[in-house]
């Protein structure tokens, strides 16, 4: 589904990604892992189209995304849940909602009370501003909107950070709920044995590199990947 060859990337003349390769297979849920500052944002955003690439492929569903803008690679059935959330400020739960419901035929699985019926705390809240929302309210919005475009692929970006332990298991439970729909799922978190529970398989980046993949059962037996490449 989701195919990323030899990926590069630059913030002006500093190369941040070097050489990054993945797949999304149907129904698959991949994580990315990584210390802090290694690509992984950077990753996301090339395949987004936020970031121009300066080399290497992004396929998607049988045709290349590779370089098209953002509108384009979220009408070819991406959905992103982005780092920090970023929903909108000034509008309701509701309008945050809609502003992204996407009108692409095919796959016509979310819709309002769909968005409502997994997250029954937005529904309480939903003629409240986003300014309003709690952190894991915010998330939740964050994966709604996400939602709403009927996406093909969900792309989570540290969609757990800085929230509640209570909190961040409504979200893995809300994502285990997307899995056993088949929904196809790319994920980043720091959470490695949430992930290791929940993902088919893993894959390490390394300073802009792509430097492992393997399973959870593979990642979990291999304890020196996790001093290698994870721990602080
Ligand atoms: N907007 C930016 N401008 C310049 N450098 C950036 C920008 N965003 C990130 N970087 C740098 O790119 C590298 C990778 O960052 P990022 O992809 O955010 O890492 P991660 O998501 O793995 O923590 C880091 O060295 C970071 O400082
Ligand atoms: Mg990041």
């Amino acid at each position: 589904m989701l195919s990323v060859r030899n990926l590069q990337a630059s913030y002006g003349a500093a190369q941040v990604l070097f050489d990054v390769s993945l797949n999304v297979g149907a129904g698959e849920v991949v994580t990315l892992l990584g210390r802090n500052g290694m690509g992984k944002t950077t990753t996301i955003r090339a395949i987004m189209g936020l970031l121009q690439p300066q080399g290497g492929e992004v396929r998607f569903d049988g045709g290349t995304v590779t370089g098209f803008a953002p509108y384009r690679v979220a009408k070819a059935g991406i959905g992103l849940v982005p780092e920090g959330r970023q929903i909108f400020p000034t509008l309701s739960v509701e309008e945050n909602l809609v502003a992204t419901a996407s009108t692409r035929l095919g796959s016509r699985r979310w819709t309002l009370d769909a968005v409502y019926d997994l997250f029954p705390r937005l529904k309480e809240r939903r003629l409240n501003l986003g300014t309003q929302l709690s952190g894991g309210e915010q998330q939740m919005l964050a994966i709604g909107r996400a939602l709403m475009t009927n996406p093909k692929l969900v792309i989570l970006d540290e969609a757990t950070e800085g929230l509640a332990p209570l909190i961040r298991l409504e979200i893995w439970d809300c994502l285990k709920r997307l899995r056993a729909e088949h929904q196809s799922i790319l994920v980043i978190d720091k959470n490695v044995n949430a992930l290791a529970a929940f993902a088919d398989r893993h894959v390490i980046i390394e300073k802009g590199r792509s430097v492992w993949t393997g399973t959870s059962a593979e990642l979990m037996a291999d304890t020196t990947l996790k001093d290698r490449y994870l721990h602080v």
